[in-house]
Order: C-alpha cells, then sequence, then structure tokens
C-alpha cells in the first residue's frame, strides 16, 4: 500500500474520451490507500456513467452545484474541506482554461475555488490543442499557482494522431498522487508528538477525562511519517486505528505521559504537545470502588506536572510546539502560553465552536509565534497537519541557520 493512506482523494473526471479510465483510477488510488470521492462535470456523464463511478468508488457521485440535496450533505464547500487533494483526470482543455481563469461556473471548478488543499490536472486532449499556445499558456499559469501537472503522455490518440495529449495511466498518476505527500521535509529527523486525552482515576471504575479524540495527534504523527520523520506517537486512549510505520506508545495518566515524553524527546528534533492533558488529578486513588454513601462529595485535586513546558526548559530541547485549546481570547492566551512555557510554536483552536476542535473532522487554528501570528482557514484535519508540518519545517530549518550563524 503506498502513501495515499488516510488521504482523502477527490476526483473530477471532466468531458473526453479518458474519462473510461477515471474507473481504472479509482481503484489504483483505493489500491494505494486513498478514500475516493467523485465530481463530474456535465460533459463527463456522455463519456462514463455516474453510477459506474459510484460503484467502484464507494460513494455517491456528485453532478450538480445547485443540487438542494448534495447542499444538506456534501455541497460544494464540504467537498473542498473534505479532500486532501483534488485530482483532475481526465481534464480537458476547456476545463484546464475555466480552472485558470477562475471560473466557477459547474461543481468541480467551485470546488477547486473553495479548496485550500493540493490541486493535480491530468491533461488528455488531441495533440494539437495540447499544443496550442492557449493551452500552453493556461498550463504555465496554473503551474504558476502551485497546481500540479501531472503528463500527459504520448502515443495513439482516440482520433487517429499519434502525439502528446494522452491521459498518464492510471496507476503512473497514482504514483504521481502519493508522491505529492512524500515531501523527505523532515527526512531523517526524530518526531514526538503526544495525542488523546488522559485519564486521571479516581478509583478502579472511575477517571477524570475531556472529549479528545486524537484525531488531530494522529493526524500530525501521519503528515510528519510522510514528510520523512521518525515520528513516536504517545498517546492517551483512543478509538483510532495505529498509523503504520509509526512507534506508538500507549498511556492513560498525565504522569505516565509525561514519562514516556521524556524518555523519547532524548535525541529528538520535534516535540508536539497535541494532547488534552488533564490539568489536575485526584489527590488520591481509592483502592476500592468509592461507595455511594453521602449526598454530597468532594474530591480534592493536585496539579499535573505541565510536560511540554517540561520539554520547553530542557537543558538540550528540540523544536518545542504546543496547543492552545481555548474558548475566547484565542491569540491573547496563546500569546501567554507561548511565553510562559517558552514555547517556539503555539497552535491555537477555538474549542466553544463544536464544528472544529475536539472530536471534529475539521479544525481551525491560528499560529502564534513570538512577534508574529497567522490564522489558517477551516480544513480537514489531515490536510490540516500536513500544514502544520510544512510550518513547523521550515521553523526548524530556520532555527537550526540562526544556530549556526551564531
Ligand atoms: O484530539 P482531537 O479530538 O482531535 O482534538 C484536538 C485538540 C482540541 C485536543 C487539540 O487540537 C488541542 O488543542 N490540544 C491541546 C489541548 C489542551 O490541553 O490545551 P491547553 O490549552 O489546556 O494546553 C496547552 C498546551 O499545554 C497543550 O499543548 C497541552 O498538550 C500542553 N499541556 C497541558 C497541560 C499539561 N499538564 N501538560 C501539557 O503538556
Amino acid at each position: 500500500m503506498g502513501s495515499l493512506r488516510n488521504k482523502r482523494v477527490l476526483l473530477g473526471v471532466t468531458g473526453g474520451i479518458a474519462a473510461y479510465k477515471s474507473a481504472e483510477l479509482i481503484r489504483c488510488l483505493q489500491g494505494d490507500g486513498a478514500q475516493v470521492r467523485v465530481v463530474m462535470t456535465p460533459a463527463a456523464t456522455e463519456f462514463i456513467t455516474p453510477l459506474t463511478l459510484q460503484a467502484l468508488s464507494g460513494n455517491p457521485v456528485s453532478l450538480e452545484l445547485l443540487d438542494t440535496a448534495a447542499e444538506a450533505a456534501m455541497g460544494h464547500i464540504e467537498l473542498a474541506r473534505w479532500a486532501d487533494l483534488i485530482l483532475i483526470a481526465p481534464a480537458s482543455a476547456n476545463f484546464i482554461a475555466r480552472l485558470c481563469h477562475g471560473e466557477g461556473n459547474d461543481l468541480l471548478s467551485t470546488v477547486c475555488l473553495a479548496s485550500h488543499s493540493a490541486i493535480a490536472v491530468a491533461p488528455a486532449m488531441n495533440k494539437h490543442m495540447w499544443e496550442n499556445s492557449a493551452t500552453q499558456k493556461n498550463l504555465q499559469q496554473l503551474r504558476e499557482q502551485a497546481v500540479h501537472i501531472f503528463g500527459p503522455a504520448a502515443g495513439y490518440q482516440a482520433c487517429g494522431d499519434i502525439g502528446e495529449g494522452r491521459m498518464e495511466d492510471p496507476a503512473a498518476l497514482s504514483t504521481m498522487a502519493s508522491a505529492l505527500f512524500s515531501t523527505g521535509l523532515l527526512s531523517g529527523k526524530k518526531v514526538v508528538i503526544t495525542a488523546g486525552p488522559t485519564r486521571e482515576a479516581l478509583d478502579p471504575v472511575r477517571y477524570i477525562s475531556n472529549h479528545s479524540s486524537g484525531k488531530m495527534g494522529y493526524a500530525l504523527a501521519r503528515a510528519a511519517t510522510e514528510a520523512g520523520a521518525n515520528t513516536v506517537l504517545i498517546s492517551g486512549p483512543v478509538q483510532l486505528e495505529p498509523p503504520e510505520r509509526i512507534k506508538i506508545i500507549a498511556v492513560e495518566s498525565a504522569a505516565d505521559m509525561l514519562s514516556a515524553t521524556l524518555e523519547e524527546v532524548e535525541g529528538a528534533d520535534i516535540f508536539i504537545a497535541a494532547a488534552a492533558v488533564a490539568d489536575y488529578r485526584p489527590a488520591s486513588v481509592a483502592e476500592q470502588k468509592i461507595k455511594k454513601n453521602d449526598d454530597d462529595m468532594y474530591i480534592q485535586l493536585v496539579k499535573n506536572p505541565d510536560i511540554v513546558a517540561t520539554v520547553a526548559a530542557l537543558a538540550e530541547r528540540p523544536l518545542t510546539v504546543g496547543f492552545a485549546a481555548e474558548t475566547e481570547n484565542l491569540e491573547h492566551y496563546a500569546t501567554q502560553k507561548l511565553h510562559k512555557k517558552n514555547l517556539d510554536l503555539v497552535i491555537a483552536n477555538d474549542v466553544s465552536d463544536a464544528t472544529i476542535g475536539f472530536n471534529s473532522e475539521d479544525n481551525r487554528v491560528l499560529l502564534v509565534q513570538p512577534g508574529t501570528s497567522k490564522a489558517l482557514p477551516t480544513m480537514n484535519k489531515s490536510l490540516l497537519a500536513t500544514k502544520l508540518i510544512e510550518h513547523i519545517a521550515a521553523l526548524l530549518s530556520s532555527s537550526k541557520l540562526k544556530t549556526s550563524q551564531s
């Protein structure tokens, strides 16, 4: 299985004879581990039926921009947020021109306009259309807009011509899509990440905890590994599949998480504290189940050690990144945490909004560093993790540069 594992690929199919290859492309993307959803332009449905692509992808195919049923569930904004990658294959000369000019006159072009994910096009057209200077100018502009151009291949064309303009083979396209996520930005680096909640025991059957699902921390661990890092994930109790190629240390309490962290951060380049660590724990843990004897019950709590601040205070410390889960004054409290805990970066999220933060698919964050902050828009946690890892890798290189110059 390739590096599209857990990636969400939105396959855009436009009108062209190569649309029949989209069926095989879905299989190749799935074989490389991706979840696939399909958006077809009206012209694409003349070449292959939505039913075929629905059966193969296992998801309903989206067709209309103004579809009342779709707007309730997977409308253009939801589709745009869902995707880690939008792959348009085949991409007709007409669609390339529309994408280049930022048109939003059908569902696929609107999703592209609304998305923050990577976009790749696999051109498929007659060789003269491919060679046309207008097409080439459009492609150049798309490259400048960071759109990836996959292919085309050369060979026999449906119209009888021989030359460049055939859509790349599905297997090759899937490999090119995988390569977009294997950036090598953290090649040879050790990254330690905490994720999920902690559980602070009251007695043998009860504990204090919170709603962290671990999704944000697990997505970061995957993104770091895709970027080439040797990743260690220290995880509180969660219901998530253990990611591949990652050392996982399962812990329960803040104390367990601290000792695992201190062991693993030795020699690490980056530490990211995404876990929702309980700030307090019961002062004592009853040996037997606490009995329901009184009408009122009081639990004395004591402060837990602050894991991320402990790492940031080490003499030999990795680049240290914390989160801030706030319900108000996001930037103000995040800046306080940055300074108080001596962090290199705080990733602040507003956990009062149920659509982002705890146990949601999406998140929206503010990146707070000494003297500067940058807001990222709402996106799925996997895509956000990729962008956060890119940011953190750049921070690591610039901090290394500063150290070597001083
Ligand atoms: O797991 P999900 O459902 O995907 O949700 C993601 C998330 C909301 C949990 C995540 O994005 C997040 O915000 N994680 C940090 C939650 C938190 O505990 O925030 P805080 O503001 O209370 O703590 C600030 C920082 O100190 C965090 O990096 C935290 O890991 C760290 N901390 C806190 C207390 C403590 N005793 N030790 C710590 O290391």
